[in-house]
């Protein structure tokens, strides 16, 4: 998908919760997004969260801290998250629209920046860290899904010449930082029938487009385990350190 289509299809999905899917999820491996970011913040911490979204991960998961900017370059993904903190009731957290990619933050002001599936530009994250400040990264990887992929011929990362895991960690080091780690996320994820399954790859970009029935029923044939549908998902955890 475009970078243009990316925004429509973000726009589109702002108002949205995948929680309807009621997807059972089991991690095989113990990267921690929220558990890392927690043991890094303290009370005078100010933490920026890159396409944030909805807000929702950051509303639910992150600490209490002297400050919390979320930002997503969609206005509708930011008044859905303006809702959610009015909701919440969480004190010292903004939203602004921001597009990764031409950031308009603070140079030397942050101590924590997350990138949480989403598009970075480590340069530019660099610049707004304090010196001593860390990055936390987790995104999708090339071979997320990869068993579904093979079956339909294609999806999202499916050509890509480089997994993004390592273009993202090449983009990290090259861009000043120390204490780079790149660490692989495995996990598997039980769906309750067809129909749950099918509307859920209608809403993410795994395959980009509706999915074709046949080749579906063929994918699910071969991944239901105990009358769920299994579907095995790859993503990257990077740390690193201004
Ligand atoms: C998959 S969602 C992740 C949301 C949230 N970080 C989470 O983990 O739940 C990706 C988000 O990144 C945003 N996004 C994509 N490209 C962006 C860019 N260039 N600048 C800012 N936000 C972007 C989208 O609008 C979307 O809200």
């Amino acid at each position: 998908m475009s970078h243009d289509n990316y925004y429509e299809y973000y726009e589109r999905l702002a108002n949205w919760s995948f929680d309807e899917f009621d997807i059972h999820s089991e991690s095989l491996t113990d990267w921690d997004l929220y558990e890392i970011l927690g043991s890094l913040t303290d009370k005078d911490s100010h933490i920026l969260d890159l396409g944030t979204g909805g807000g929702e991960k950051l509303l639910a998961y992150y600490p209490d801290c002297a400050g919390i900017l979320g930002t997503d370059y969609s206005p509708q993904m930011i008044a859905t998250a303006n809702e959610n903190l009015t909701r919440s009731g969480r004190k010292n957290i903004t939203f602004k629209v921001m597009d990764n990619l031409k950031m308009d933050v603070p140079s030397d002001y942050f101590d924590i920046v997350v990138a949480r599936h989403t598009i970075t530009d480590p340069a530019q994250i660099y610049q707004c860290l304090k010196p001593g400040g860390h990055l936390l990264i987790r995104g999708v990887d090339k071979y997320d899904s990869w068993g579904l992929k093979m079956i339909f011929g294609g999806g999202q990362g499916y050509n890509d010449p480089v997994p993004v895991s390592i273009t993202d960690y090449e983009n990290v080091l090259n861009s000043g930082f120390a204490d780079v780690e790149l660490v692989p996320i495995h996990e598997r994820e039980f769906f309750k029938d067809r129909e749950v399954f099918k509307a859920f790859l209608g809403k993410v970009p795994i395959l980009e487009g509706e999915p074709d029935d046949k080749l579906l029923n063929e994918y699910i044939s071969k991944n239901t385990v105990g009358g769920r549908i299994r579907l095995l998902r790859n993503y990257y955890g990077i740390t690193a350190r201004k």
